[in-house]
């Protein structure tokens, strides 16, 4: 796979951003469909898979790991799967590139094989926390070595027949509760994952899909628990992958916030663990219509026209963190032309995402003109107008890259953001798509 590096992009004033932009597709429901079909017994067919770096990078490491998985020129993605037992030792290590969700659903899936293999990432992944999966994996008799503080390297040794564990989070990931969920299917007896809110739960539906047990229920005292039935073979079955909400929120609050524009984004994902962004810009006065809402391969989908509007600041509480975790760098983007003040609750996790996001977001928007501020769990902004006209780099953040180019869109001077190569991640043709929509984007020197 070729891809460019050091891109530098600017972004300036537009007005009137408008027609039919499609999306590519959901990244948490590629990665999914990849490592079940791989797991599962028969072929799995899969249509609109996304097709960017982070998703490329797992279906590598489930070539690496034995499956056969192919391309075929009309866009379908065909896996051969192995079964439950089937994968084998990689030769080298799996290096899963910038992607979190790859490295961390793959500890979980070697956690539960006979197997030993070392997974490494880029500089953005090699400083993220990885204890937060293997400290349950080794719970479940996994062999675990690491770099100081449970960074990449990592090096898993797993086991046919891992032990059934009941496992308490102590935050809201879909990460850990997949990883878990994943060893625990070669485990004899019932996995459960314990979460004090509900994190997305594509993993759980598409489970069920592939023919496992699995069952979310909702306790008195407000925890989550799912519960996994081990031991039970997957049966292959062909998905239709949504496309993704969380790409969809960029050209959604470009749309909002630049005046005369009014797009249309068809078939985006509407799981309702995913779609906290658009409940809070509905709240915040954003004409969204919720268009044709159906459901396409068993996941909720609906057509989303968009329309500038005037928006107000609003208290997002912390209970709706977990359903717009991918969403806040470009919310607070959306809050600086809201006419009061957003505060944001509950988004600590943040600070643990392809980078700091709190922190690099207020930085990069305080250097724009904006008014924020921000603690350990919360980050506020007042609106008022945006004088631009600065430099930022992505910091190997896709989505600090599409928030910052959208800002642009809305200042009174150009926003140049480096390191725009890193938006290949989730949403390869973003600057293209932009601008056949009538974006100002462009490559900062053209
Ligand atoms: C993801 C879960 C989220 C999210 C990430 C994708 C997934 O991370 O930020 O982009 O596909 O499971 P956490 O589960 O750690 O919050």
């Amino acid at each position: 796979m070729s891809m460019q590096t050091n891109l530098s992009l600017s972004s300036q004033r537009t007005d009137n951003l408008a027609g039919i932009i499609d999306v590519p597709g959901d990244k948490s429901m590629s990665h999914r469909s990849l490592i079940l079909g791989s797991l599962a017994i028969g072929t799995t067919k899969v249509t609109g898979l996304l097709e960017g770096a982070d998703v490329l990078a797992t279906a590598d490491a489930m070539r690496a790991l034995g499956v056969d998985i192919t391309r075929h020129d009309d866009g379908t993605w065909v896996i051969v799967g192995q079964g439950l037992h089937g994968l084998v030792a990689p030769e080298t290590a799996l290096d899963l590139g910038n992607s979190g969700t790859g490295v961390r659903l793959l500890m979980g899936v070697v956690a539960g094989q006979a197997i030993t293999a070392t997974f490494t990432g880029d500089a953005s992944l090699s400083v993220r926390p990885m204890a937060r999966i293997t400290d349950p994996l080794q719970q479940m008799g996994t062999h675990v070595a690491s770099r100081d503080g449970g960074l990449l390297p990592v090096t898993i040794t797993g086991q046919s027949e891992p032990m059934a564990i009941s496992y308490e989070s102590p935050v809201a990931s879909a990460q850990i509760k997949s990883a878990i969920l994943l060893a625990g299917l070669t485990a004899r007896g019932d996995t459960e994952v314990i979460e004090p809110h509900a994190s997305r739960d594509h993993t759980e539906s598409m489970l069920r899909h592939f023919g496992a047990t699995v069952e979310q229920t909702v306790r008195d005292d407000g925890t989550h628990h799912v519960q996994l039935h081990g031991g039970a073979q997957l049966i292959a079955a062909d998905i239709a992958v949504p496309r993704d909400p969380s790409s969809a929120a960029f050209p959604m609050v470009a749309a909002l916030l630049t005046k005369g524009s009014d797009i249309t984004l068809p078939s985006i994902g509407m799981n309702p663990l995913r779609t906290g962004l658009i409940t809070t810009l509905i709240e915040m006065g954003g004409d969204i219509s919720i268009l044709n809402p159906r459901d396409e391969g068993g996941e909720p989908v609906a057509d989303l026209r968009v329309r500038h509007s005037d928006l107000h600041g609003i208290n997002i509480p912390a209970e709706r963190a977990a359903s717009m975790i991918d969403e806040f760098p470009i919310l607070s983007v959306a809050a600086t032309q809201a006419y009061g003040t957003t505060i944001m609750n509950g988004v600590a996790e943040l600070r643990v995402k392809e980078t700091d996001r709190i922190k690099v977001m207020a930085d990069g928007l305080i250097a724009a003109g904006a008014i924020v501020s921000y603690d350990d769990d919360t980050m506020t902004v007042t609106g008022g107008p945006i004088a631009g006209g600065m430099t930022v780099n992505s910091q190997h953040d896709h989505r600090i890259a599409m928030s910052f180019l959208t800002l642009g869109l809305i200042s009174n001077a150009p926003v140049s953001v480096e390191g725009c190569e890193t938006i290949h991640t989730s949403f390869p043709d973003f600057a293209k798509i932009m601008q056949n929509a009538g974006a100002n984007i462009a490559e900062t020197g053209s």
